[in-house]
């Protein structure tokens, strides 16, 4: 443990080792603002599903094997066709500027795994210019104005995104109370800089909340389709009877998620919805989780019932508030380690070796 120097009294500064994710958390409690901790904190209502993403992962219990000459570990998997180094991306999460100055750009320094970017608050072109050889992919919201919509599509496949992540869980924002509260709302020094002077409307405050277009259904998934050649991931299906219409509207992929809790309250925890969603796409696309990711054994859990990778979502932005790039860089590398950790100790030498049979059959 080092030396903490910067005279607090308790809590925690950035001279500390950082032990695990929730090291992190208690960094960026301490350290950001009121509003912008708020922010990325809030949950919908009463936070129920928020809260509950984290307590799924802790109630389902392992079954791990034992003698089975653990010795190397090869934490490597791959999405849509390329390999990562290990399955876990960073979620796209809103405004990576408040939490450090050089924003998204950042966080794409830090990972050469996936990033996927959504209201950055730096543009796709700073991203692509500062990680170059990053595997990224873009998420996309439907805006009333479709061509906002098609031009940041065009933008991101001519900058060699790979993917399009289709979020289907906003047709309105989720009520968060601390957020109403605190009247957050982006600086003025910050913009949604990838609709920086390209519509009037989305200048205002970033691109307001009212532009979602709330009518989105299964015929702007054909649209999308008609104006892109990249795969497209669609992110925010809790139950299987979306994953079937999804996998028979030909998308490559889906990313079970509630949204981190921030949109209906009530709904599953994500790790709980994911068993049917698994068992109805029988391995014809890609499923991919995200929500209450904090350990490398919450990993070890998602993979086992069937995700072929993970996202995290706040411990990205706590990490940049920490320290940055270096900051990010840190929790993934304590993920990862504690990943490898979890095969390990439960005898899985690969990622393929990662099955249904680790995890108590009440979840199944
Ligand atoms: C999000 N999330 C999100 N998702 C998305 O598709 N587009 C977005 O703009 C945002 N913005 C956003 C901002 C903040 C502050 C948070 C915390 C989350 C949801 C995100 O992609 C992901 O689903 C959750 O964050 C995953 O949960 P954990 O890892 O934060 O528990
Ligand atoms: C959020 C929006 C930006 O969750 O998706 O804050």
């Amino acid at each position: 443990m080092s030396i903490c120097t910067c005279n607090r009294e308790g809590g925690r500064c950035a001279e500390m080792s950082m032990v695990c994710l929730t090291d992190f958390e208690e960094y960026a409690k301490e350290h950001l603002s009121k509003a912008t901790w708020d922010y990325y904190a809030a949950g919908a209502d009463e936070c129920c599903t928020r809260d509950d993403n984290l307590l799924a992962y802790k109630r389902i219990r392992l079954r791990p094997r034992i003698l089975r000459d653990v010795s190397v570990c090869d934490t490597r998997t791959t999405v849509q066709g390329t390999e990562i180094s290990f399955p876990v991306g960073i979620a796209p999460t809103a405004f990576h500027c408040l939490a450090w100055h050089e924003g998204e750009v950042a966080t794409a320094r830090a990972t050469e795994a996936l990033n996927t970017c959504t209201y950055s608050t730096c543009s796709v072109e700073e991203i692509v210019a500062a990680a170059p050889n990053g595997y990224r992919w873009f998420q996309l919201y439907v805006y009333r104005d479709r061509k906002l919509s098609e031009h940041i599509v065009q933008r991101a496949e001519s900058l060699g995104y790979k993917a399009l992540v289709l979020t289907v869980d906003v047709p309105y924002t989720g009520k968060r109370r601390n957020d109403i509260r605190n009247q957050f709302k982006l600086p003025p020094h910050l913009k949604v800089k990838n609709f920086d002077g390209v519509f009037q409307q989305a200048e205002a405050y970033g691109v307001p909340p009212d532009t979602l277009d709330p009518s989105i259904s299964w015929k702007d998934v054909q649209w999308l389709q008609s104006i892109t050649r990249l795969p497209i991931i669609i992110k925010g299906i809790l139950t299987k009877e979306d994953a079937e219409l999804a996998v028979e509207h030909g998308v490559q992929g889906i990313i079970v998620s509630n949204h981190g809790g921030r949109q209906l309250d009530g709904g599953p925890a994500s790790i709980d919805a994911l068993a049917e969603i698994v068992n109805t796409v029988r391995g014809r696309i890609e499923v991919y989780v995200d929500g209450g990711i904090r350990t490398g054994s919450d990993v070890l859990k998602a993979l086992a019932l069937g995700a072929k990778c993970v996202f995290i979502g706040r411990p990205a932005i706590w990490g940049l508030a920490y320290k940055g790039e270096e900051g990010v860089r840190e929790v993934l590398q304590i993920l990862n380690d504690e990943f490898r950790l979890s095969m390990a100790l439960s005898g899985c030498r690969n990622v393929a070796e990662i099955s249904r049979d680790l995890i108590q059959c009440s979840k199944l």
